[in-house]
């Protein structure tokens, strides 16, 4: 297999509303990012993935971009930015920004164009259609609830927006909009950018006619899905994107493609397609949405995260990367989803870091996940400020009647803002975020989590963290070696073995409070063995063929 660098990193998710301030505004800021990289140079991480900082109206924190080139004036400057990548640089680190070009924001100049007539030179920019019988073109519905359509006055004609109706959707069809994103991406990779997260970047090319989806019962609007997801043209415009920018440039990319199978997880990253280095896939943090979607919950198990997992470690191995990821700013924390929040914060946490490091593909840690920071219930919803959150609780409760309880705590384990709340520094007012108010309260835990507290003791999730991505530098095998699943039927361990040569790694989490035994397969021998890391002390000698796990206990063992 190819040594590439984006293979051997990890990396670190900025959202930079909520990660620090430094103007006392209560919004994160550049400046509050330059203060705290010394702190992410101590954690070891090799490259941000900072979330938009371009200028923005902030229907969207930021996903809704008003000018592609400008900083967004709760942020700071261009110079900031320029500090803030030169400080990056300084310290070996690299900096992956985010690329919006699904849509674009209504404030964006191209739309406040496009609005005004139909023959305006930039009409065909976005996707106007007539209405159908007084209703939309299709029946969409938005990723943020209500139709995928709004009306504009002005022309009598409707936008398509996949996302927010402040997030109206690009016609990639359109070769000058190729261009001019095309353009856009060089002025950041001249200067200095080391690659890009490529926002829904699977949904740019929509199926022709754009049909109605299939209507669910008692629903309004069709989840359209099939019709704009990994479209026809999809990766043309992405092999054309490679060769008129990426290739020029030694970057990385890394696609957010929700609803990707790993067959289309290849076409995106196989070498030889020159499209993408990776994808965000999301069948794993989808294992508790039902039918009905995101807020349709239903409990995981640890069956299907097995199924889930190991089919795109063998079906992407020697073919594509995997990017591997438990959280990020649109997902709950991962101790709360996926370990115990409450007894075992710390060992969970823990475990679920060396589940995930231990796998192949590059790592995503998100701010916060190094601490071990969980989930928020505010008691009321003025005090949330997730647009996807707030949309659907205001059109099930003020629309369809339903019981405020049942939907607060749908919010409490799926919504956004669950990951937004401001990274927790200290154990001073506001978590040492701001000295200001917070545009978000703090999760009220923040006296006992936070990261002054973390680096001052050894056993903490931050050292932890620590050592898993020192270990990624140290051994081949984390990054190169090929992964198998072992114990496959096993109700509470999720084990595995990662392969190189003569080398076996053996990767062994508890995902449950309780005490489970671990048998090593028979087929499984060694001479020697070393053990790499683990959560709880264990007696170097004890030897591997049954250990008798603690909660949440994880060991990696390399044998010989
Ligand atoms: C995915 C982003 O991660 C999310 O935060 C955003 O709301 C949508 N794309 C729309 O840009």
């Amino acid at each position: 297999m190819e040594r590439k660098w984006w293979k051997e990193a990890v990396v670190y998710q900025i959202y930079p509303r909520s990660f620090k301030d430094s103007n006392g505004d209560g919004i994160g800021d550049l400046r509050g990012i330059i203060s705290k990289l010394d702190y992410l140079k101590e954690l070891g991480v090799d490259v941000v993935w900072l979330s938009p900082v371009y200028q923005s109206p902030n229907d969207d924190n930021g996903y809704d971009i008003s000018d592609y080139r400008g900083i967004m004036d709760e942020f700071g400057t261009m110079a900031d930015w320029e500090e803030m990548i030169a400080e990056m640089h300084n310290r070996g680190i690299k900096l992956v920004m985010d690329l919006v070009v699904n849509h674009t924001s209504d404030e964006h100049p191209w739309f406040i164009e496009s609005r005004k007539s139909k023959d305006n030179p930039y009409r065909d920019y976005y996707i106007w259609r007539p209405g159908k019988e007084g209703r939309e073109p299709n029946n969409w519905e938005s990723h943020f609830s209500g139709s995928a359509w709004e009306y504009d006055e002005a022309t009598g004609e409707y936008y398509l927006h996949l996302f927010s109706k402040k997030q109206p959707d690009l016609n990639w069809e359109n070769p000058n909009v190729r261009r001019e994103v095309y353009d856009m991406m060089k002025f950041w990779l001249d200067k200095g950018v080391d690659g890009f997260r490529m926002d829904v970047i699977n949904m740019i090319s929509k199926v022709p006619g754009l049909p109605d989806g299939e209507v669910q019962t008692g629903k309004k609007y069709a989840w359209g899905g099939r019709y704009f997801m990994n479209g026809p043209r999809v990766h043309e415009f992405l092999q054309e994107m490679n060769r008129e920018v990426l290739s020029k440039y030694d970057v990385m990319t890394v696609g957010e493609t929700p609803g990707v199978t790993p067959a289309e997880g290849i076409l995106y990253t196989d070498p030889e397609r020159h499209e993408l280095n990776m994808v965000f896939q999301f069948e794993h943090v989808d294992l508790d949405s039902g039918p009905g979607g995101k807020w349709d919950i239903r409990p995981w198990t640890l069956a299907d995260l097995k199924k889930t997992m190991t089919k795109w470690q063998k079906e992407l191995e020697g073919k594509g990367w995997n990017s591997l990821y438990l959280n990020n700013h649109d997902q709950p924390r991962a101790v709360s989803r996926f370990g115990d929040d409450g007894t075992y914060r710390v060992e969970s946490a823990k475990m679920l870091g060396t589940f995930l490091h231990m796998m192949q593909g590059t790592p995503y840690i998100y701010q916060g996940e190094e601490l071990g920071m969980t989930n928020v219930r505010f008691p009321s919803v003025d005090d949330y400020r997730d647009i996807e959150t707030l949309n659907m609780y205001n059109e099930r409760i003020v629309e369809n009647g339903e019981d405020p309880k049942t939907i607060m705590e749908k919010i409490y384990y799926k919504g956004r803002d669950n990951a937004r709340t401001p990274m927790q520094w200290d154990d001073s007012e506001h978590a040492g975020f701001t000295t200001g108010t917070p545009w978000i309260q703090v999760n009220p835990n923040y006296k006992e989590i936070n990261a002054k507290v973390a680096m001052e003791d050894p056993n903490s999730v931050f050292h932890y963290y620590k050592k898993l991505i020192q270990l990624r530098k140290q051994h081949d095998i984390i990054v190169y070696g090929t992964y198998d699943l072992i114990l496959e039927d096993d109700p509470l361990i999720y084990a595995y073995t990662r392969t190189l040569g003569k080398e076996k790694l053996v990767v062994i989490t508890n995902f449950s409070s309780e005490t489970p035994i671990f048998r090593l397969p028979e087929h499984i021998t060694y001479s020697a063995k070393q053990l790499l890391i683990s959560n709880y002390d264990v007696d170097e000698k004890e030897d591997l063929y049954e250990i008798r796990l603690r909660p949440w206990e994880a060991r990696v063992y390399k044998l010989q």
